[in-house]
């Protein structure tokens, strides 16, 4: 095996090797701890592998011999699940439609990675738009858009390079769909938690833009997509108003309310999904990350045109309909989570690092706009150049944080974190941070 000195020197001589400095143990990482097989130190992790990895390292019931036996055997084989079945499958869909999906959304669809999953939730949109209108009438479907907002991230696939539009770099040059683009009416927060910024203004821009959007494209706007609070972008969180206003569009305009949950679902937010915080319900939700298998639900709007997506054969499919392996460990973090109420916990824990970042705003006064809920929490900085500057310092401090936006870190906790490691986390910050500089 790799001496663990020579990873990034014999990764550099055949790819890109960007990634952080350190060597992950997967033996000696333990809980909320990255292990650097390098160096021997260990990182405090508020990364979580942007956000897909719920329950830390070495979970004890991850290393439970049944398990085990099960996972090895599923490794050893890859079928096409969306073709040939087996107890595996039908043990962790249940799981899922059980405990992730909430009531009233029968229809699922598994794939492998996130951009994959929003991809597919278009193509619902898409299907669903082209037999109500007609297909015949729209051009074979060419003449369909999904409405999107600024600073989306939605992921770097074909359909959805053409709504993401954080990092330039990511989008650029690639050809792409010329589709409604509309203001995001994200919330900037006080330090007492109130909203900070003019919101009814930022969401009439928004309005107005929508408005405009579906005059522009008449009865041609399949769906309208939001990530419930927009993560790569800023964590930008909106208004339930807000949601309930693209709620109502999407009906009267016969459009479907599409939510990217990929970051912010599967119980990250100390409730199953983002958009439960709201009580907004969508049309279809993307996920991912977290929940291992990626895919899409999808309620009753959907059954309005009987030979959907979800009826006809082929329409939407993959050879592997994700991944067996993933779907076993994916059921085991089901039965982890709600066995050891990991969504209180993460609730909980969520406020705390949400409290300590506001007093040490109020105290420190460098950092601005602190905002969160249960594992996803950010605060903003008063200039790019001072969020770069603070992510190399809290590496040096053996805190993973992640970038957000042009000017904001973000955090991303395991699920089990605890009270003590907060503190940990706060007190780097805290060292980190210098007195008296205003944003
Ligand atoms: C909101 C959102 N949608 C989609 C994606 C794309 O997922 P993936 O990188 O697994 O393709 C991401 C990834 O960061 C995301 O945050």
């Amino acid at each position: 095996m790799t001496n663990p000195q020579n990873v990034h020197e014999t990764l550099t001589r055949h790819q890109l090797t960007d990634g952080y400095p350190m060597v992950l143990d997967l033996e000696k990482s333990h809980g909320s701890w990255i292990h650097d097989s390098r160096s021997g130190d260990e990182y405090l992790d508020f990364f979580t592998c942007f956000a897909s990895w719920p329950v830390g390292y070495g979970h004890p019931a991850l290393k439970e011999a049944k398990f085990n036996e099960e996972l090895l055997l599923v490794a050893r084989n890859k079928p096409a699940n969306s073709d040939l079945y087996t107890t595996h499958m039908a043990d962790f869909v249940d799981a899922f439609a059980t405990h992730a999906t909430p009531d009233g959304f029968k229809h699922h669809f598994w794939v492998a990675g996130g951009s994959l999953a929003v991809e597919n939730a278009l193509k619902v949109a898409f299907d669903w738009k082209a037999h109500k209108v007609g297909a015949d009438k729209v051009d074979d479907g060419n003449a369909l858009v999904i409405l999107h907002f600024r600073q989306a991230f939605h992921g770097r696939s074909g359909y959805t390079m053409s709504l993401t539009n954080t990092v330039k770099d990511k989008v650029a040059l690639f050809p792409k769909f010329d589709w409604p683009r509309v203001h995001n009416p994200g919330i900037e927060f006080d330090l007492d938690g109130g909203i900070a910024n003019d919101i009814e203004a930022s969401e009439a821009k928004a309005k107005a833009e929508i408005e405009a959007a579906f005059a522009k494209f008449p009865n041609r706007i399949a769906g309208i997509i939001i990530e419930p609070m927009q993560g790569e972008g800023g964590d930008k969180h909106f208004r339930t108003e807000f949601l309930q206003y693209l709620r109502d569009v999407a009906d009267e305009k016969e459009a479907l309310l599409l939510f990217d949950e990929v970051q912010t679902g599967f119980f990250g937010s100390g409730k199953p999904w983002l958009w439960q915080h709201h009580g907004v319900v969508p049309d279809v939700v993307a996920f991912g990350k977290k929940s291992q298998v990626c895919g899409i639900y999808a309620g009753p709007r959907i059954d309005e045109v009987p030979q959907n997506v979800f009826e006809t054969s082929s329409r939407i499919n993959s050879t592997w309909g994700g991944n067996l392996v993933d779907m076993v460990r994916s059921r085991k973090f089901i039965e982890i989570i709600t066995g050891d109420k990991l969504m209180d916990n993460v609730a909980q824990r969520g406020a705390e690092l949400v409290d300590g970042l506001r007093s040490l705003a109020k105290e420190k006064g460098t950092i601005s706009n602190v905002r969160g809920v249960g594992s996803l929490a950010a605060f903003t900085l008063p200039s790019p150049e001072a969020r770069n500057g603070m992510m190399k310092d809290l590496l040096d401090r053996k805190l993973l944080v992640l970038a957000s936006g042009e000017d904001s870190i973000r955090f991303r906790m395991p699920l089990i974190i605890t009270a003590d490691e907060v503190q940990t986390a706060l007190d780097r910050i805290s060292d980190s941070l210098p007195a008296n500089v205003r944003a």
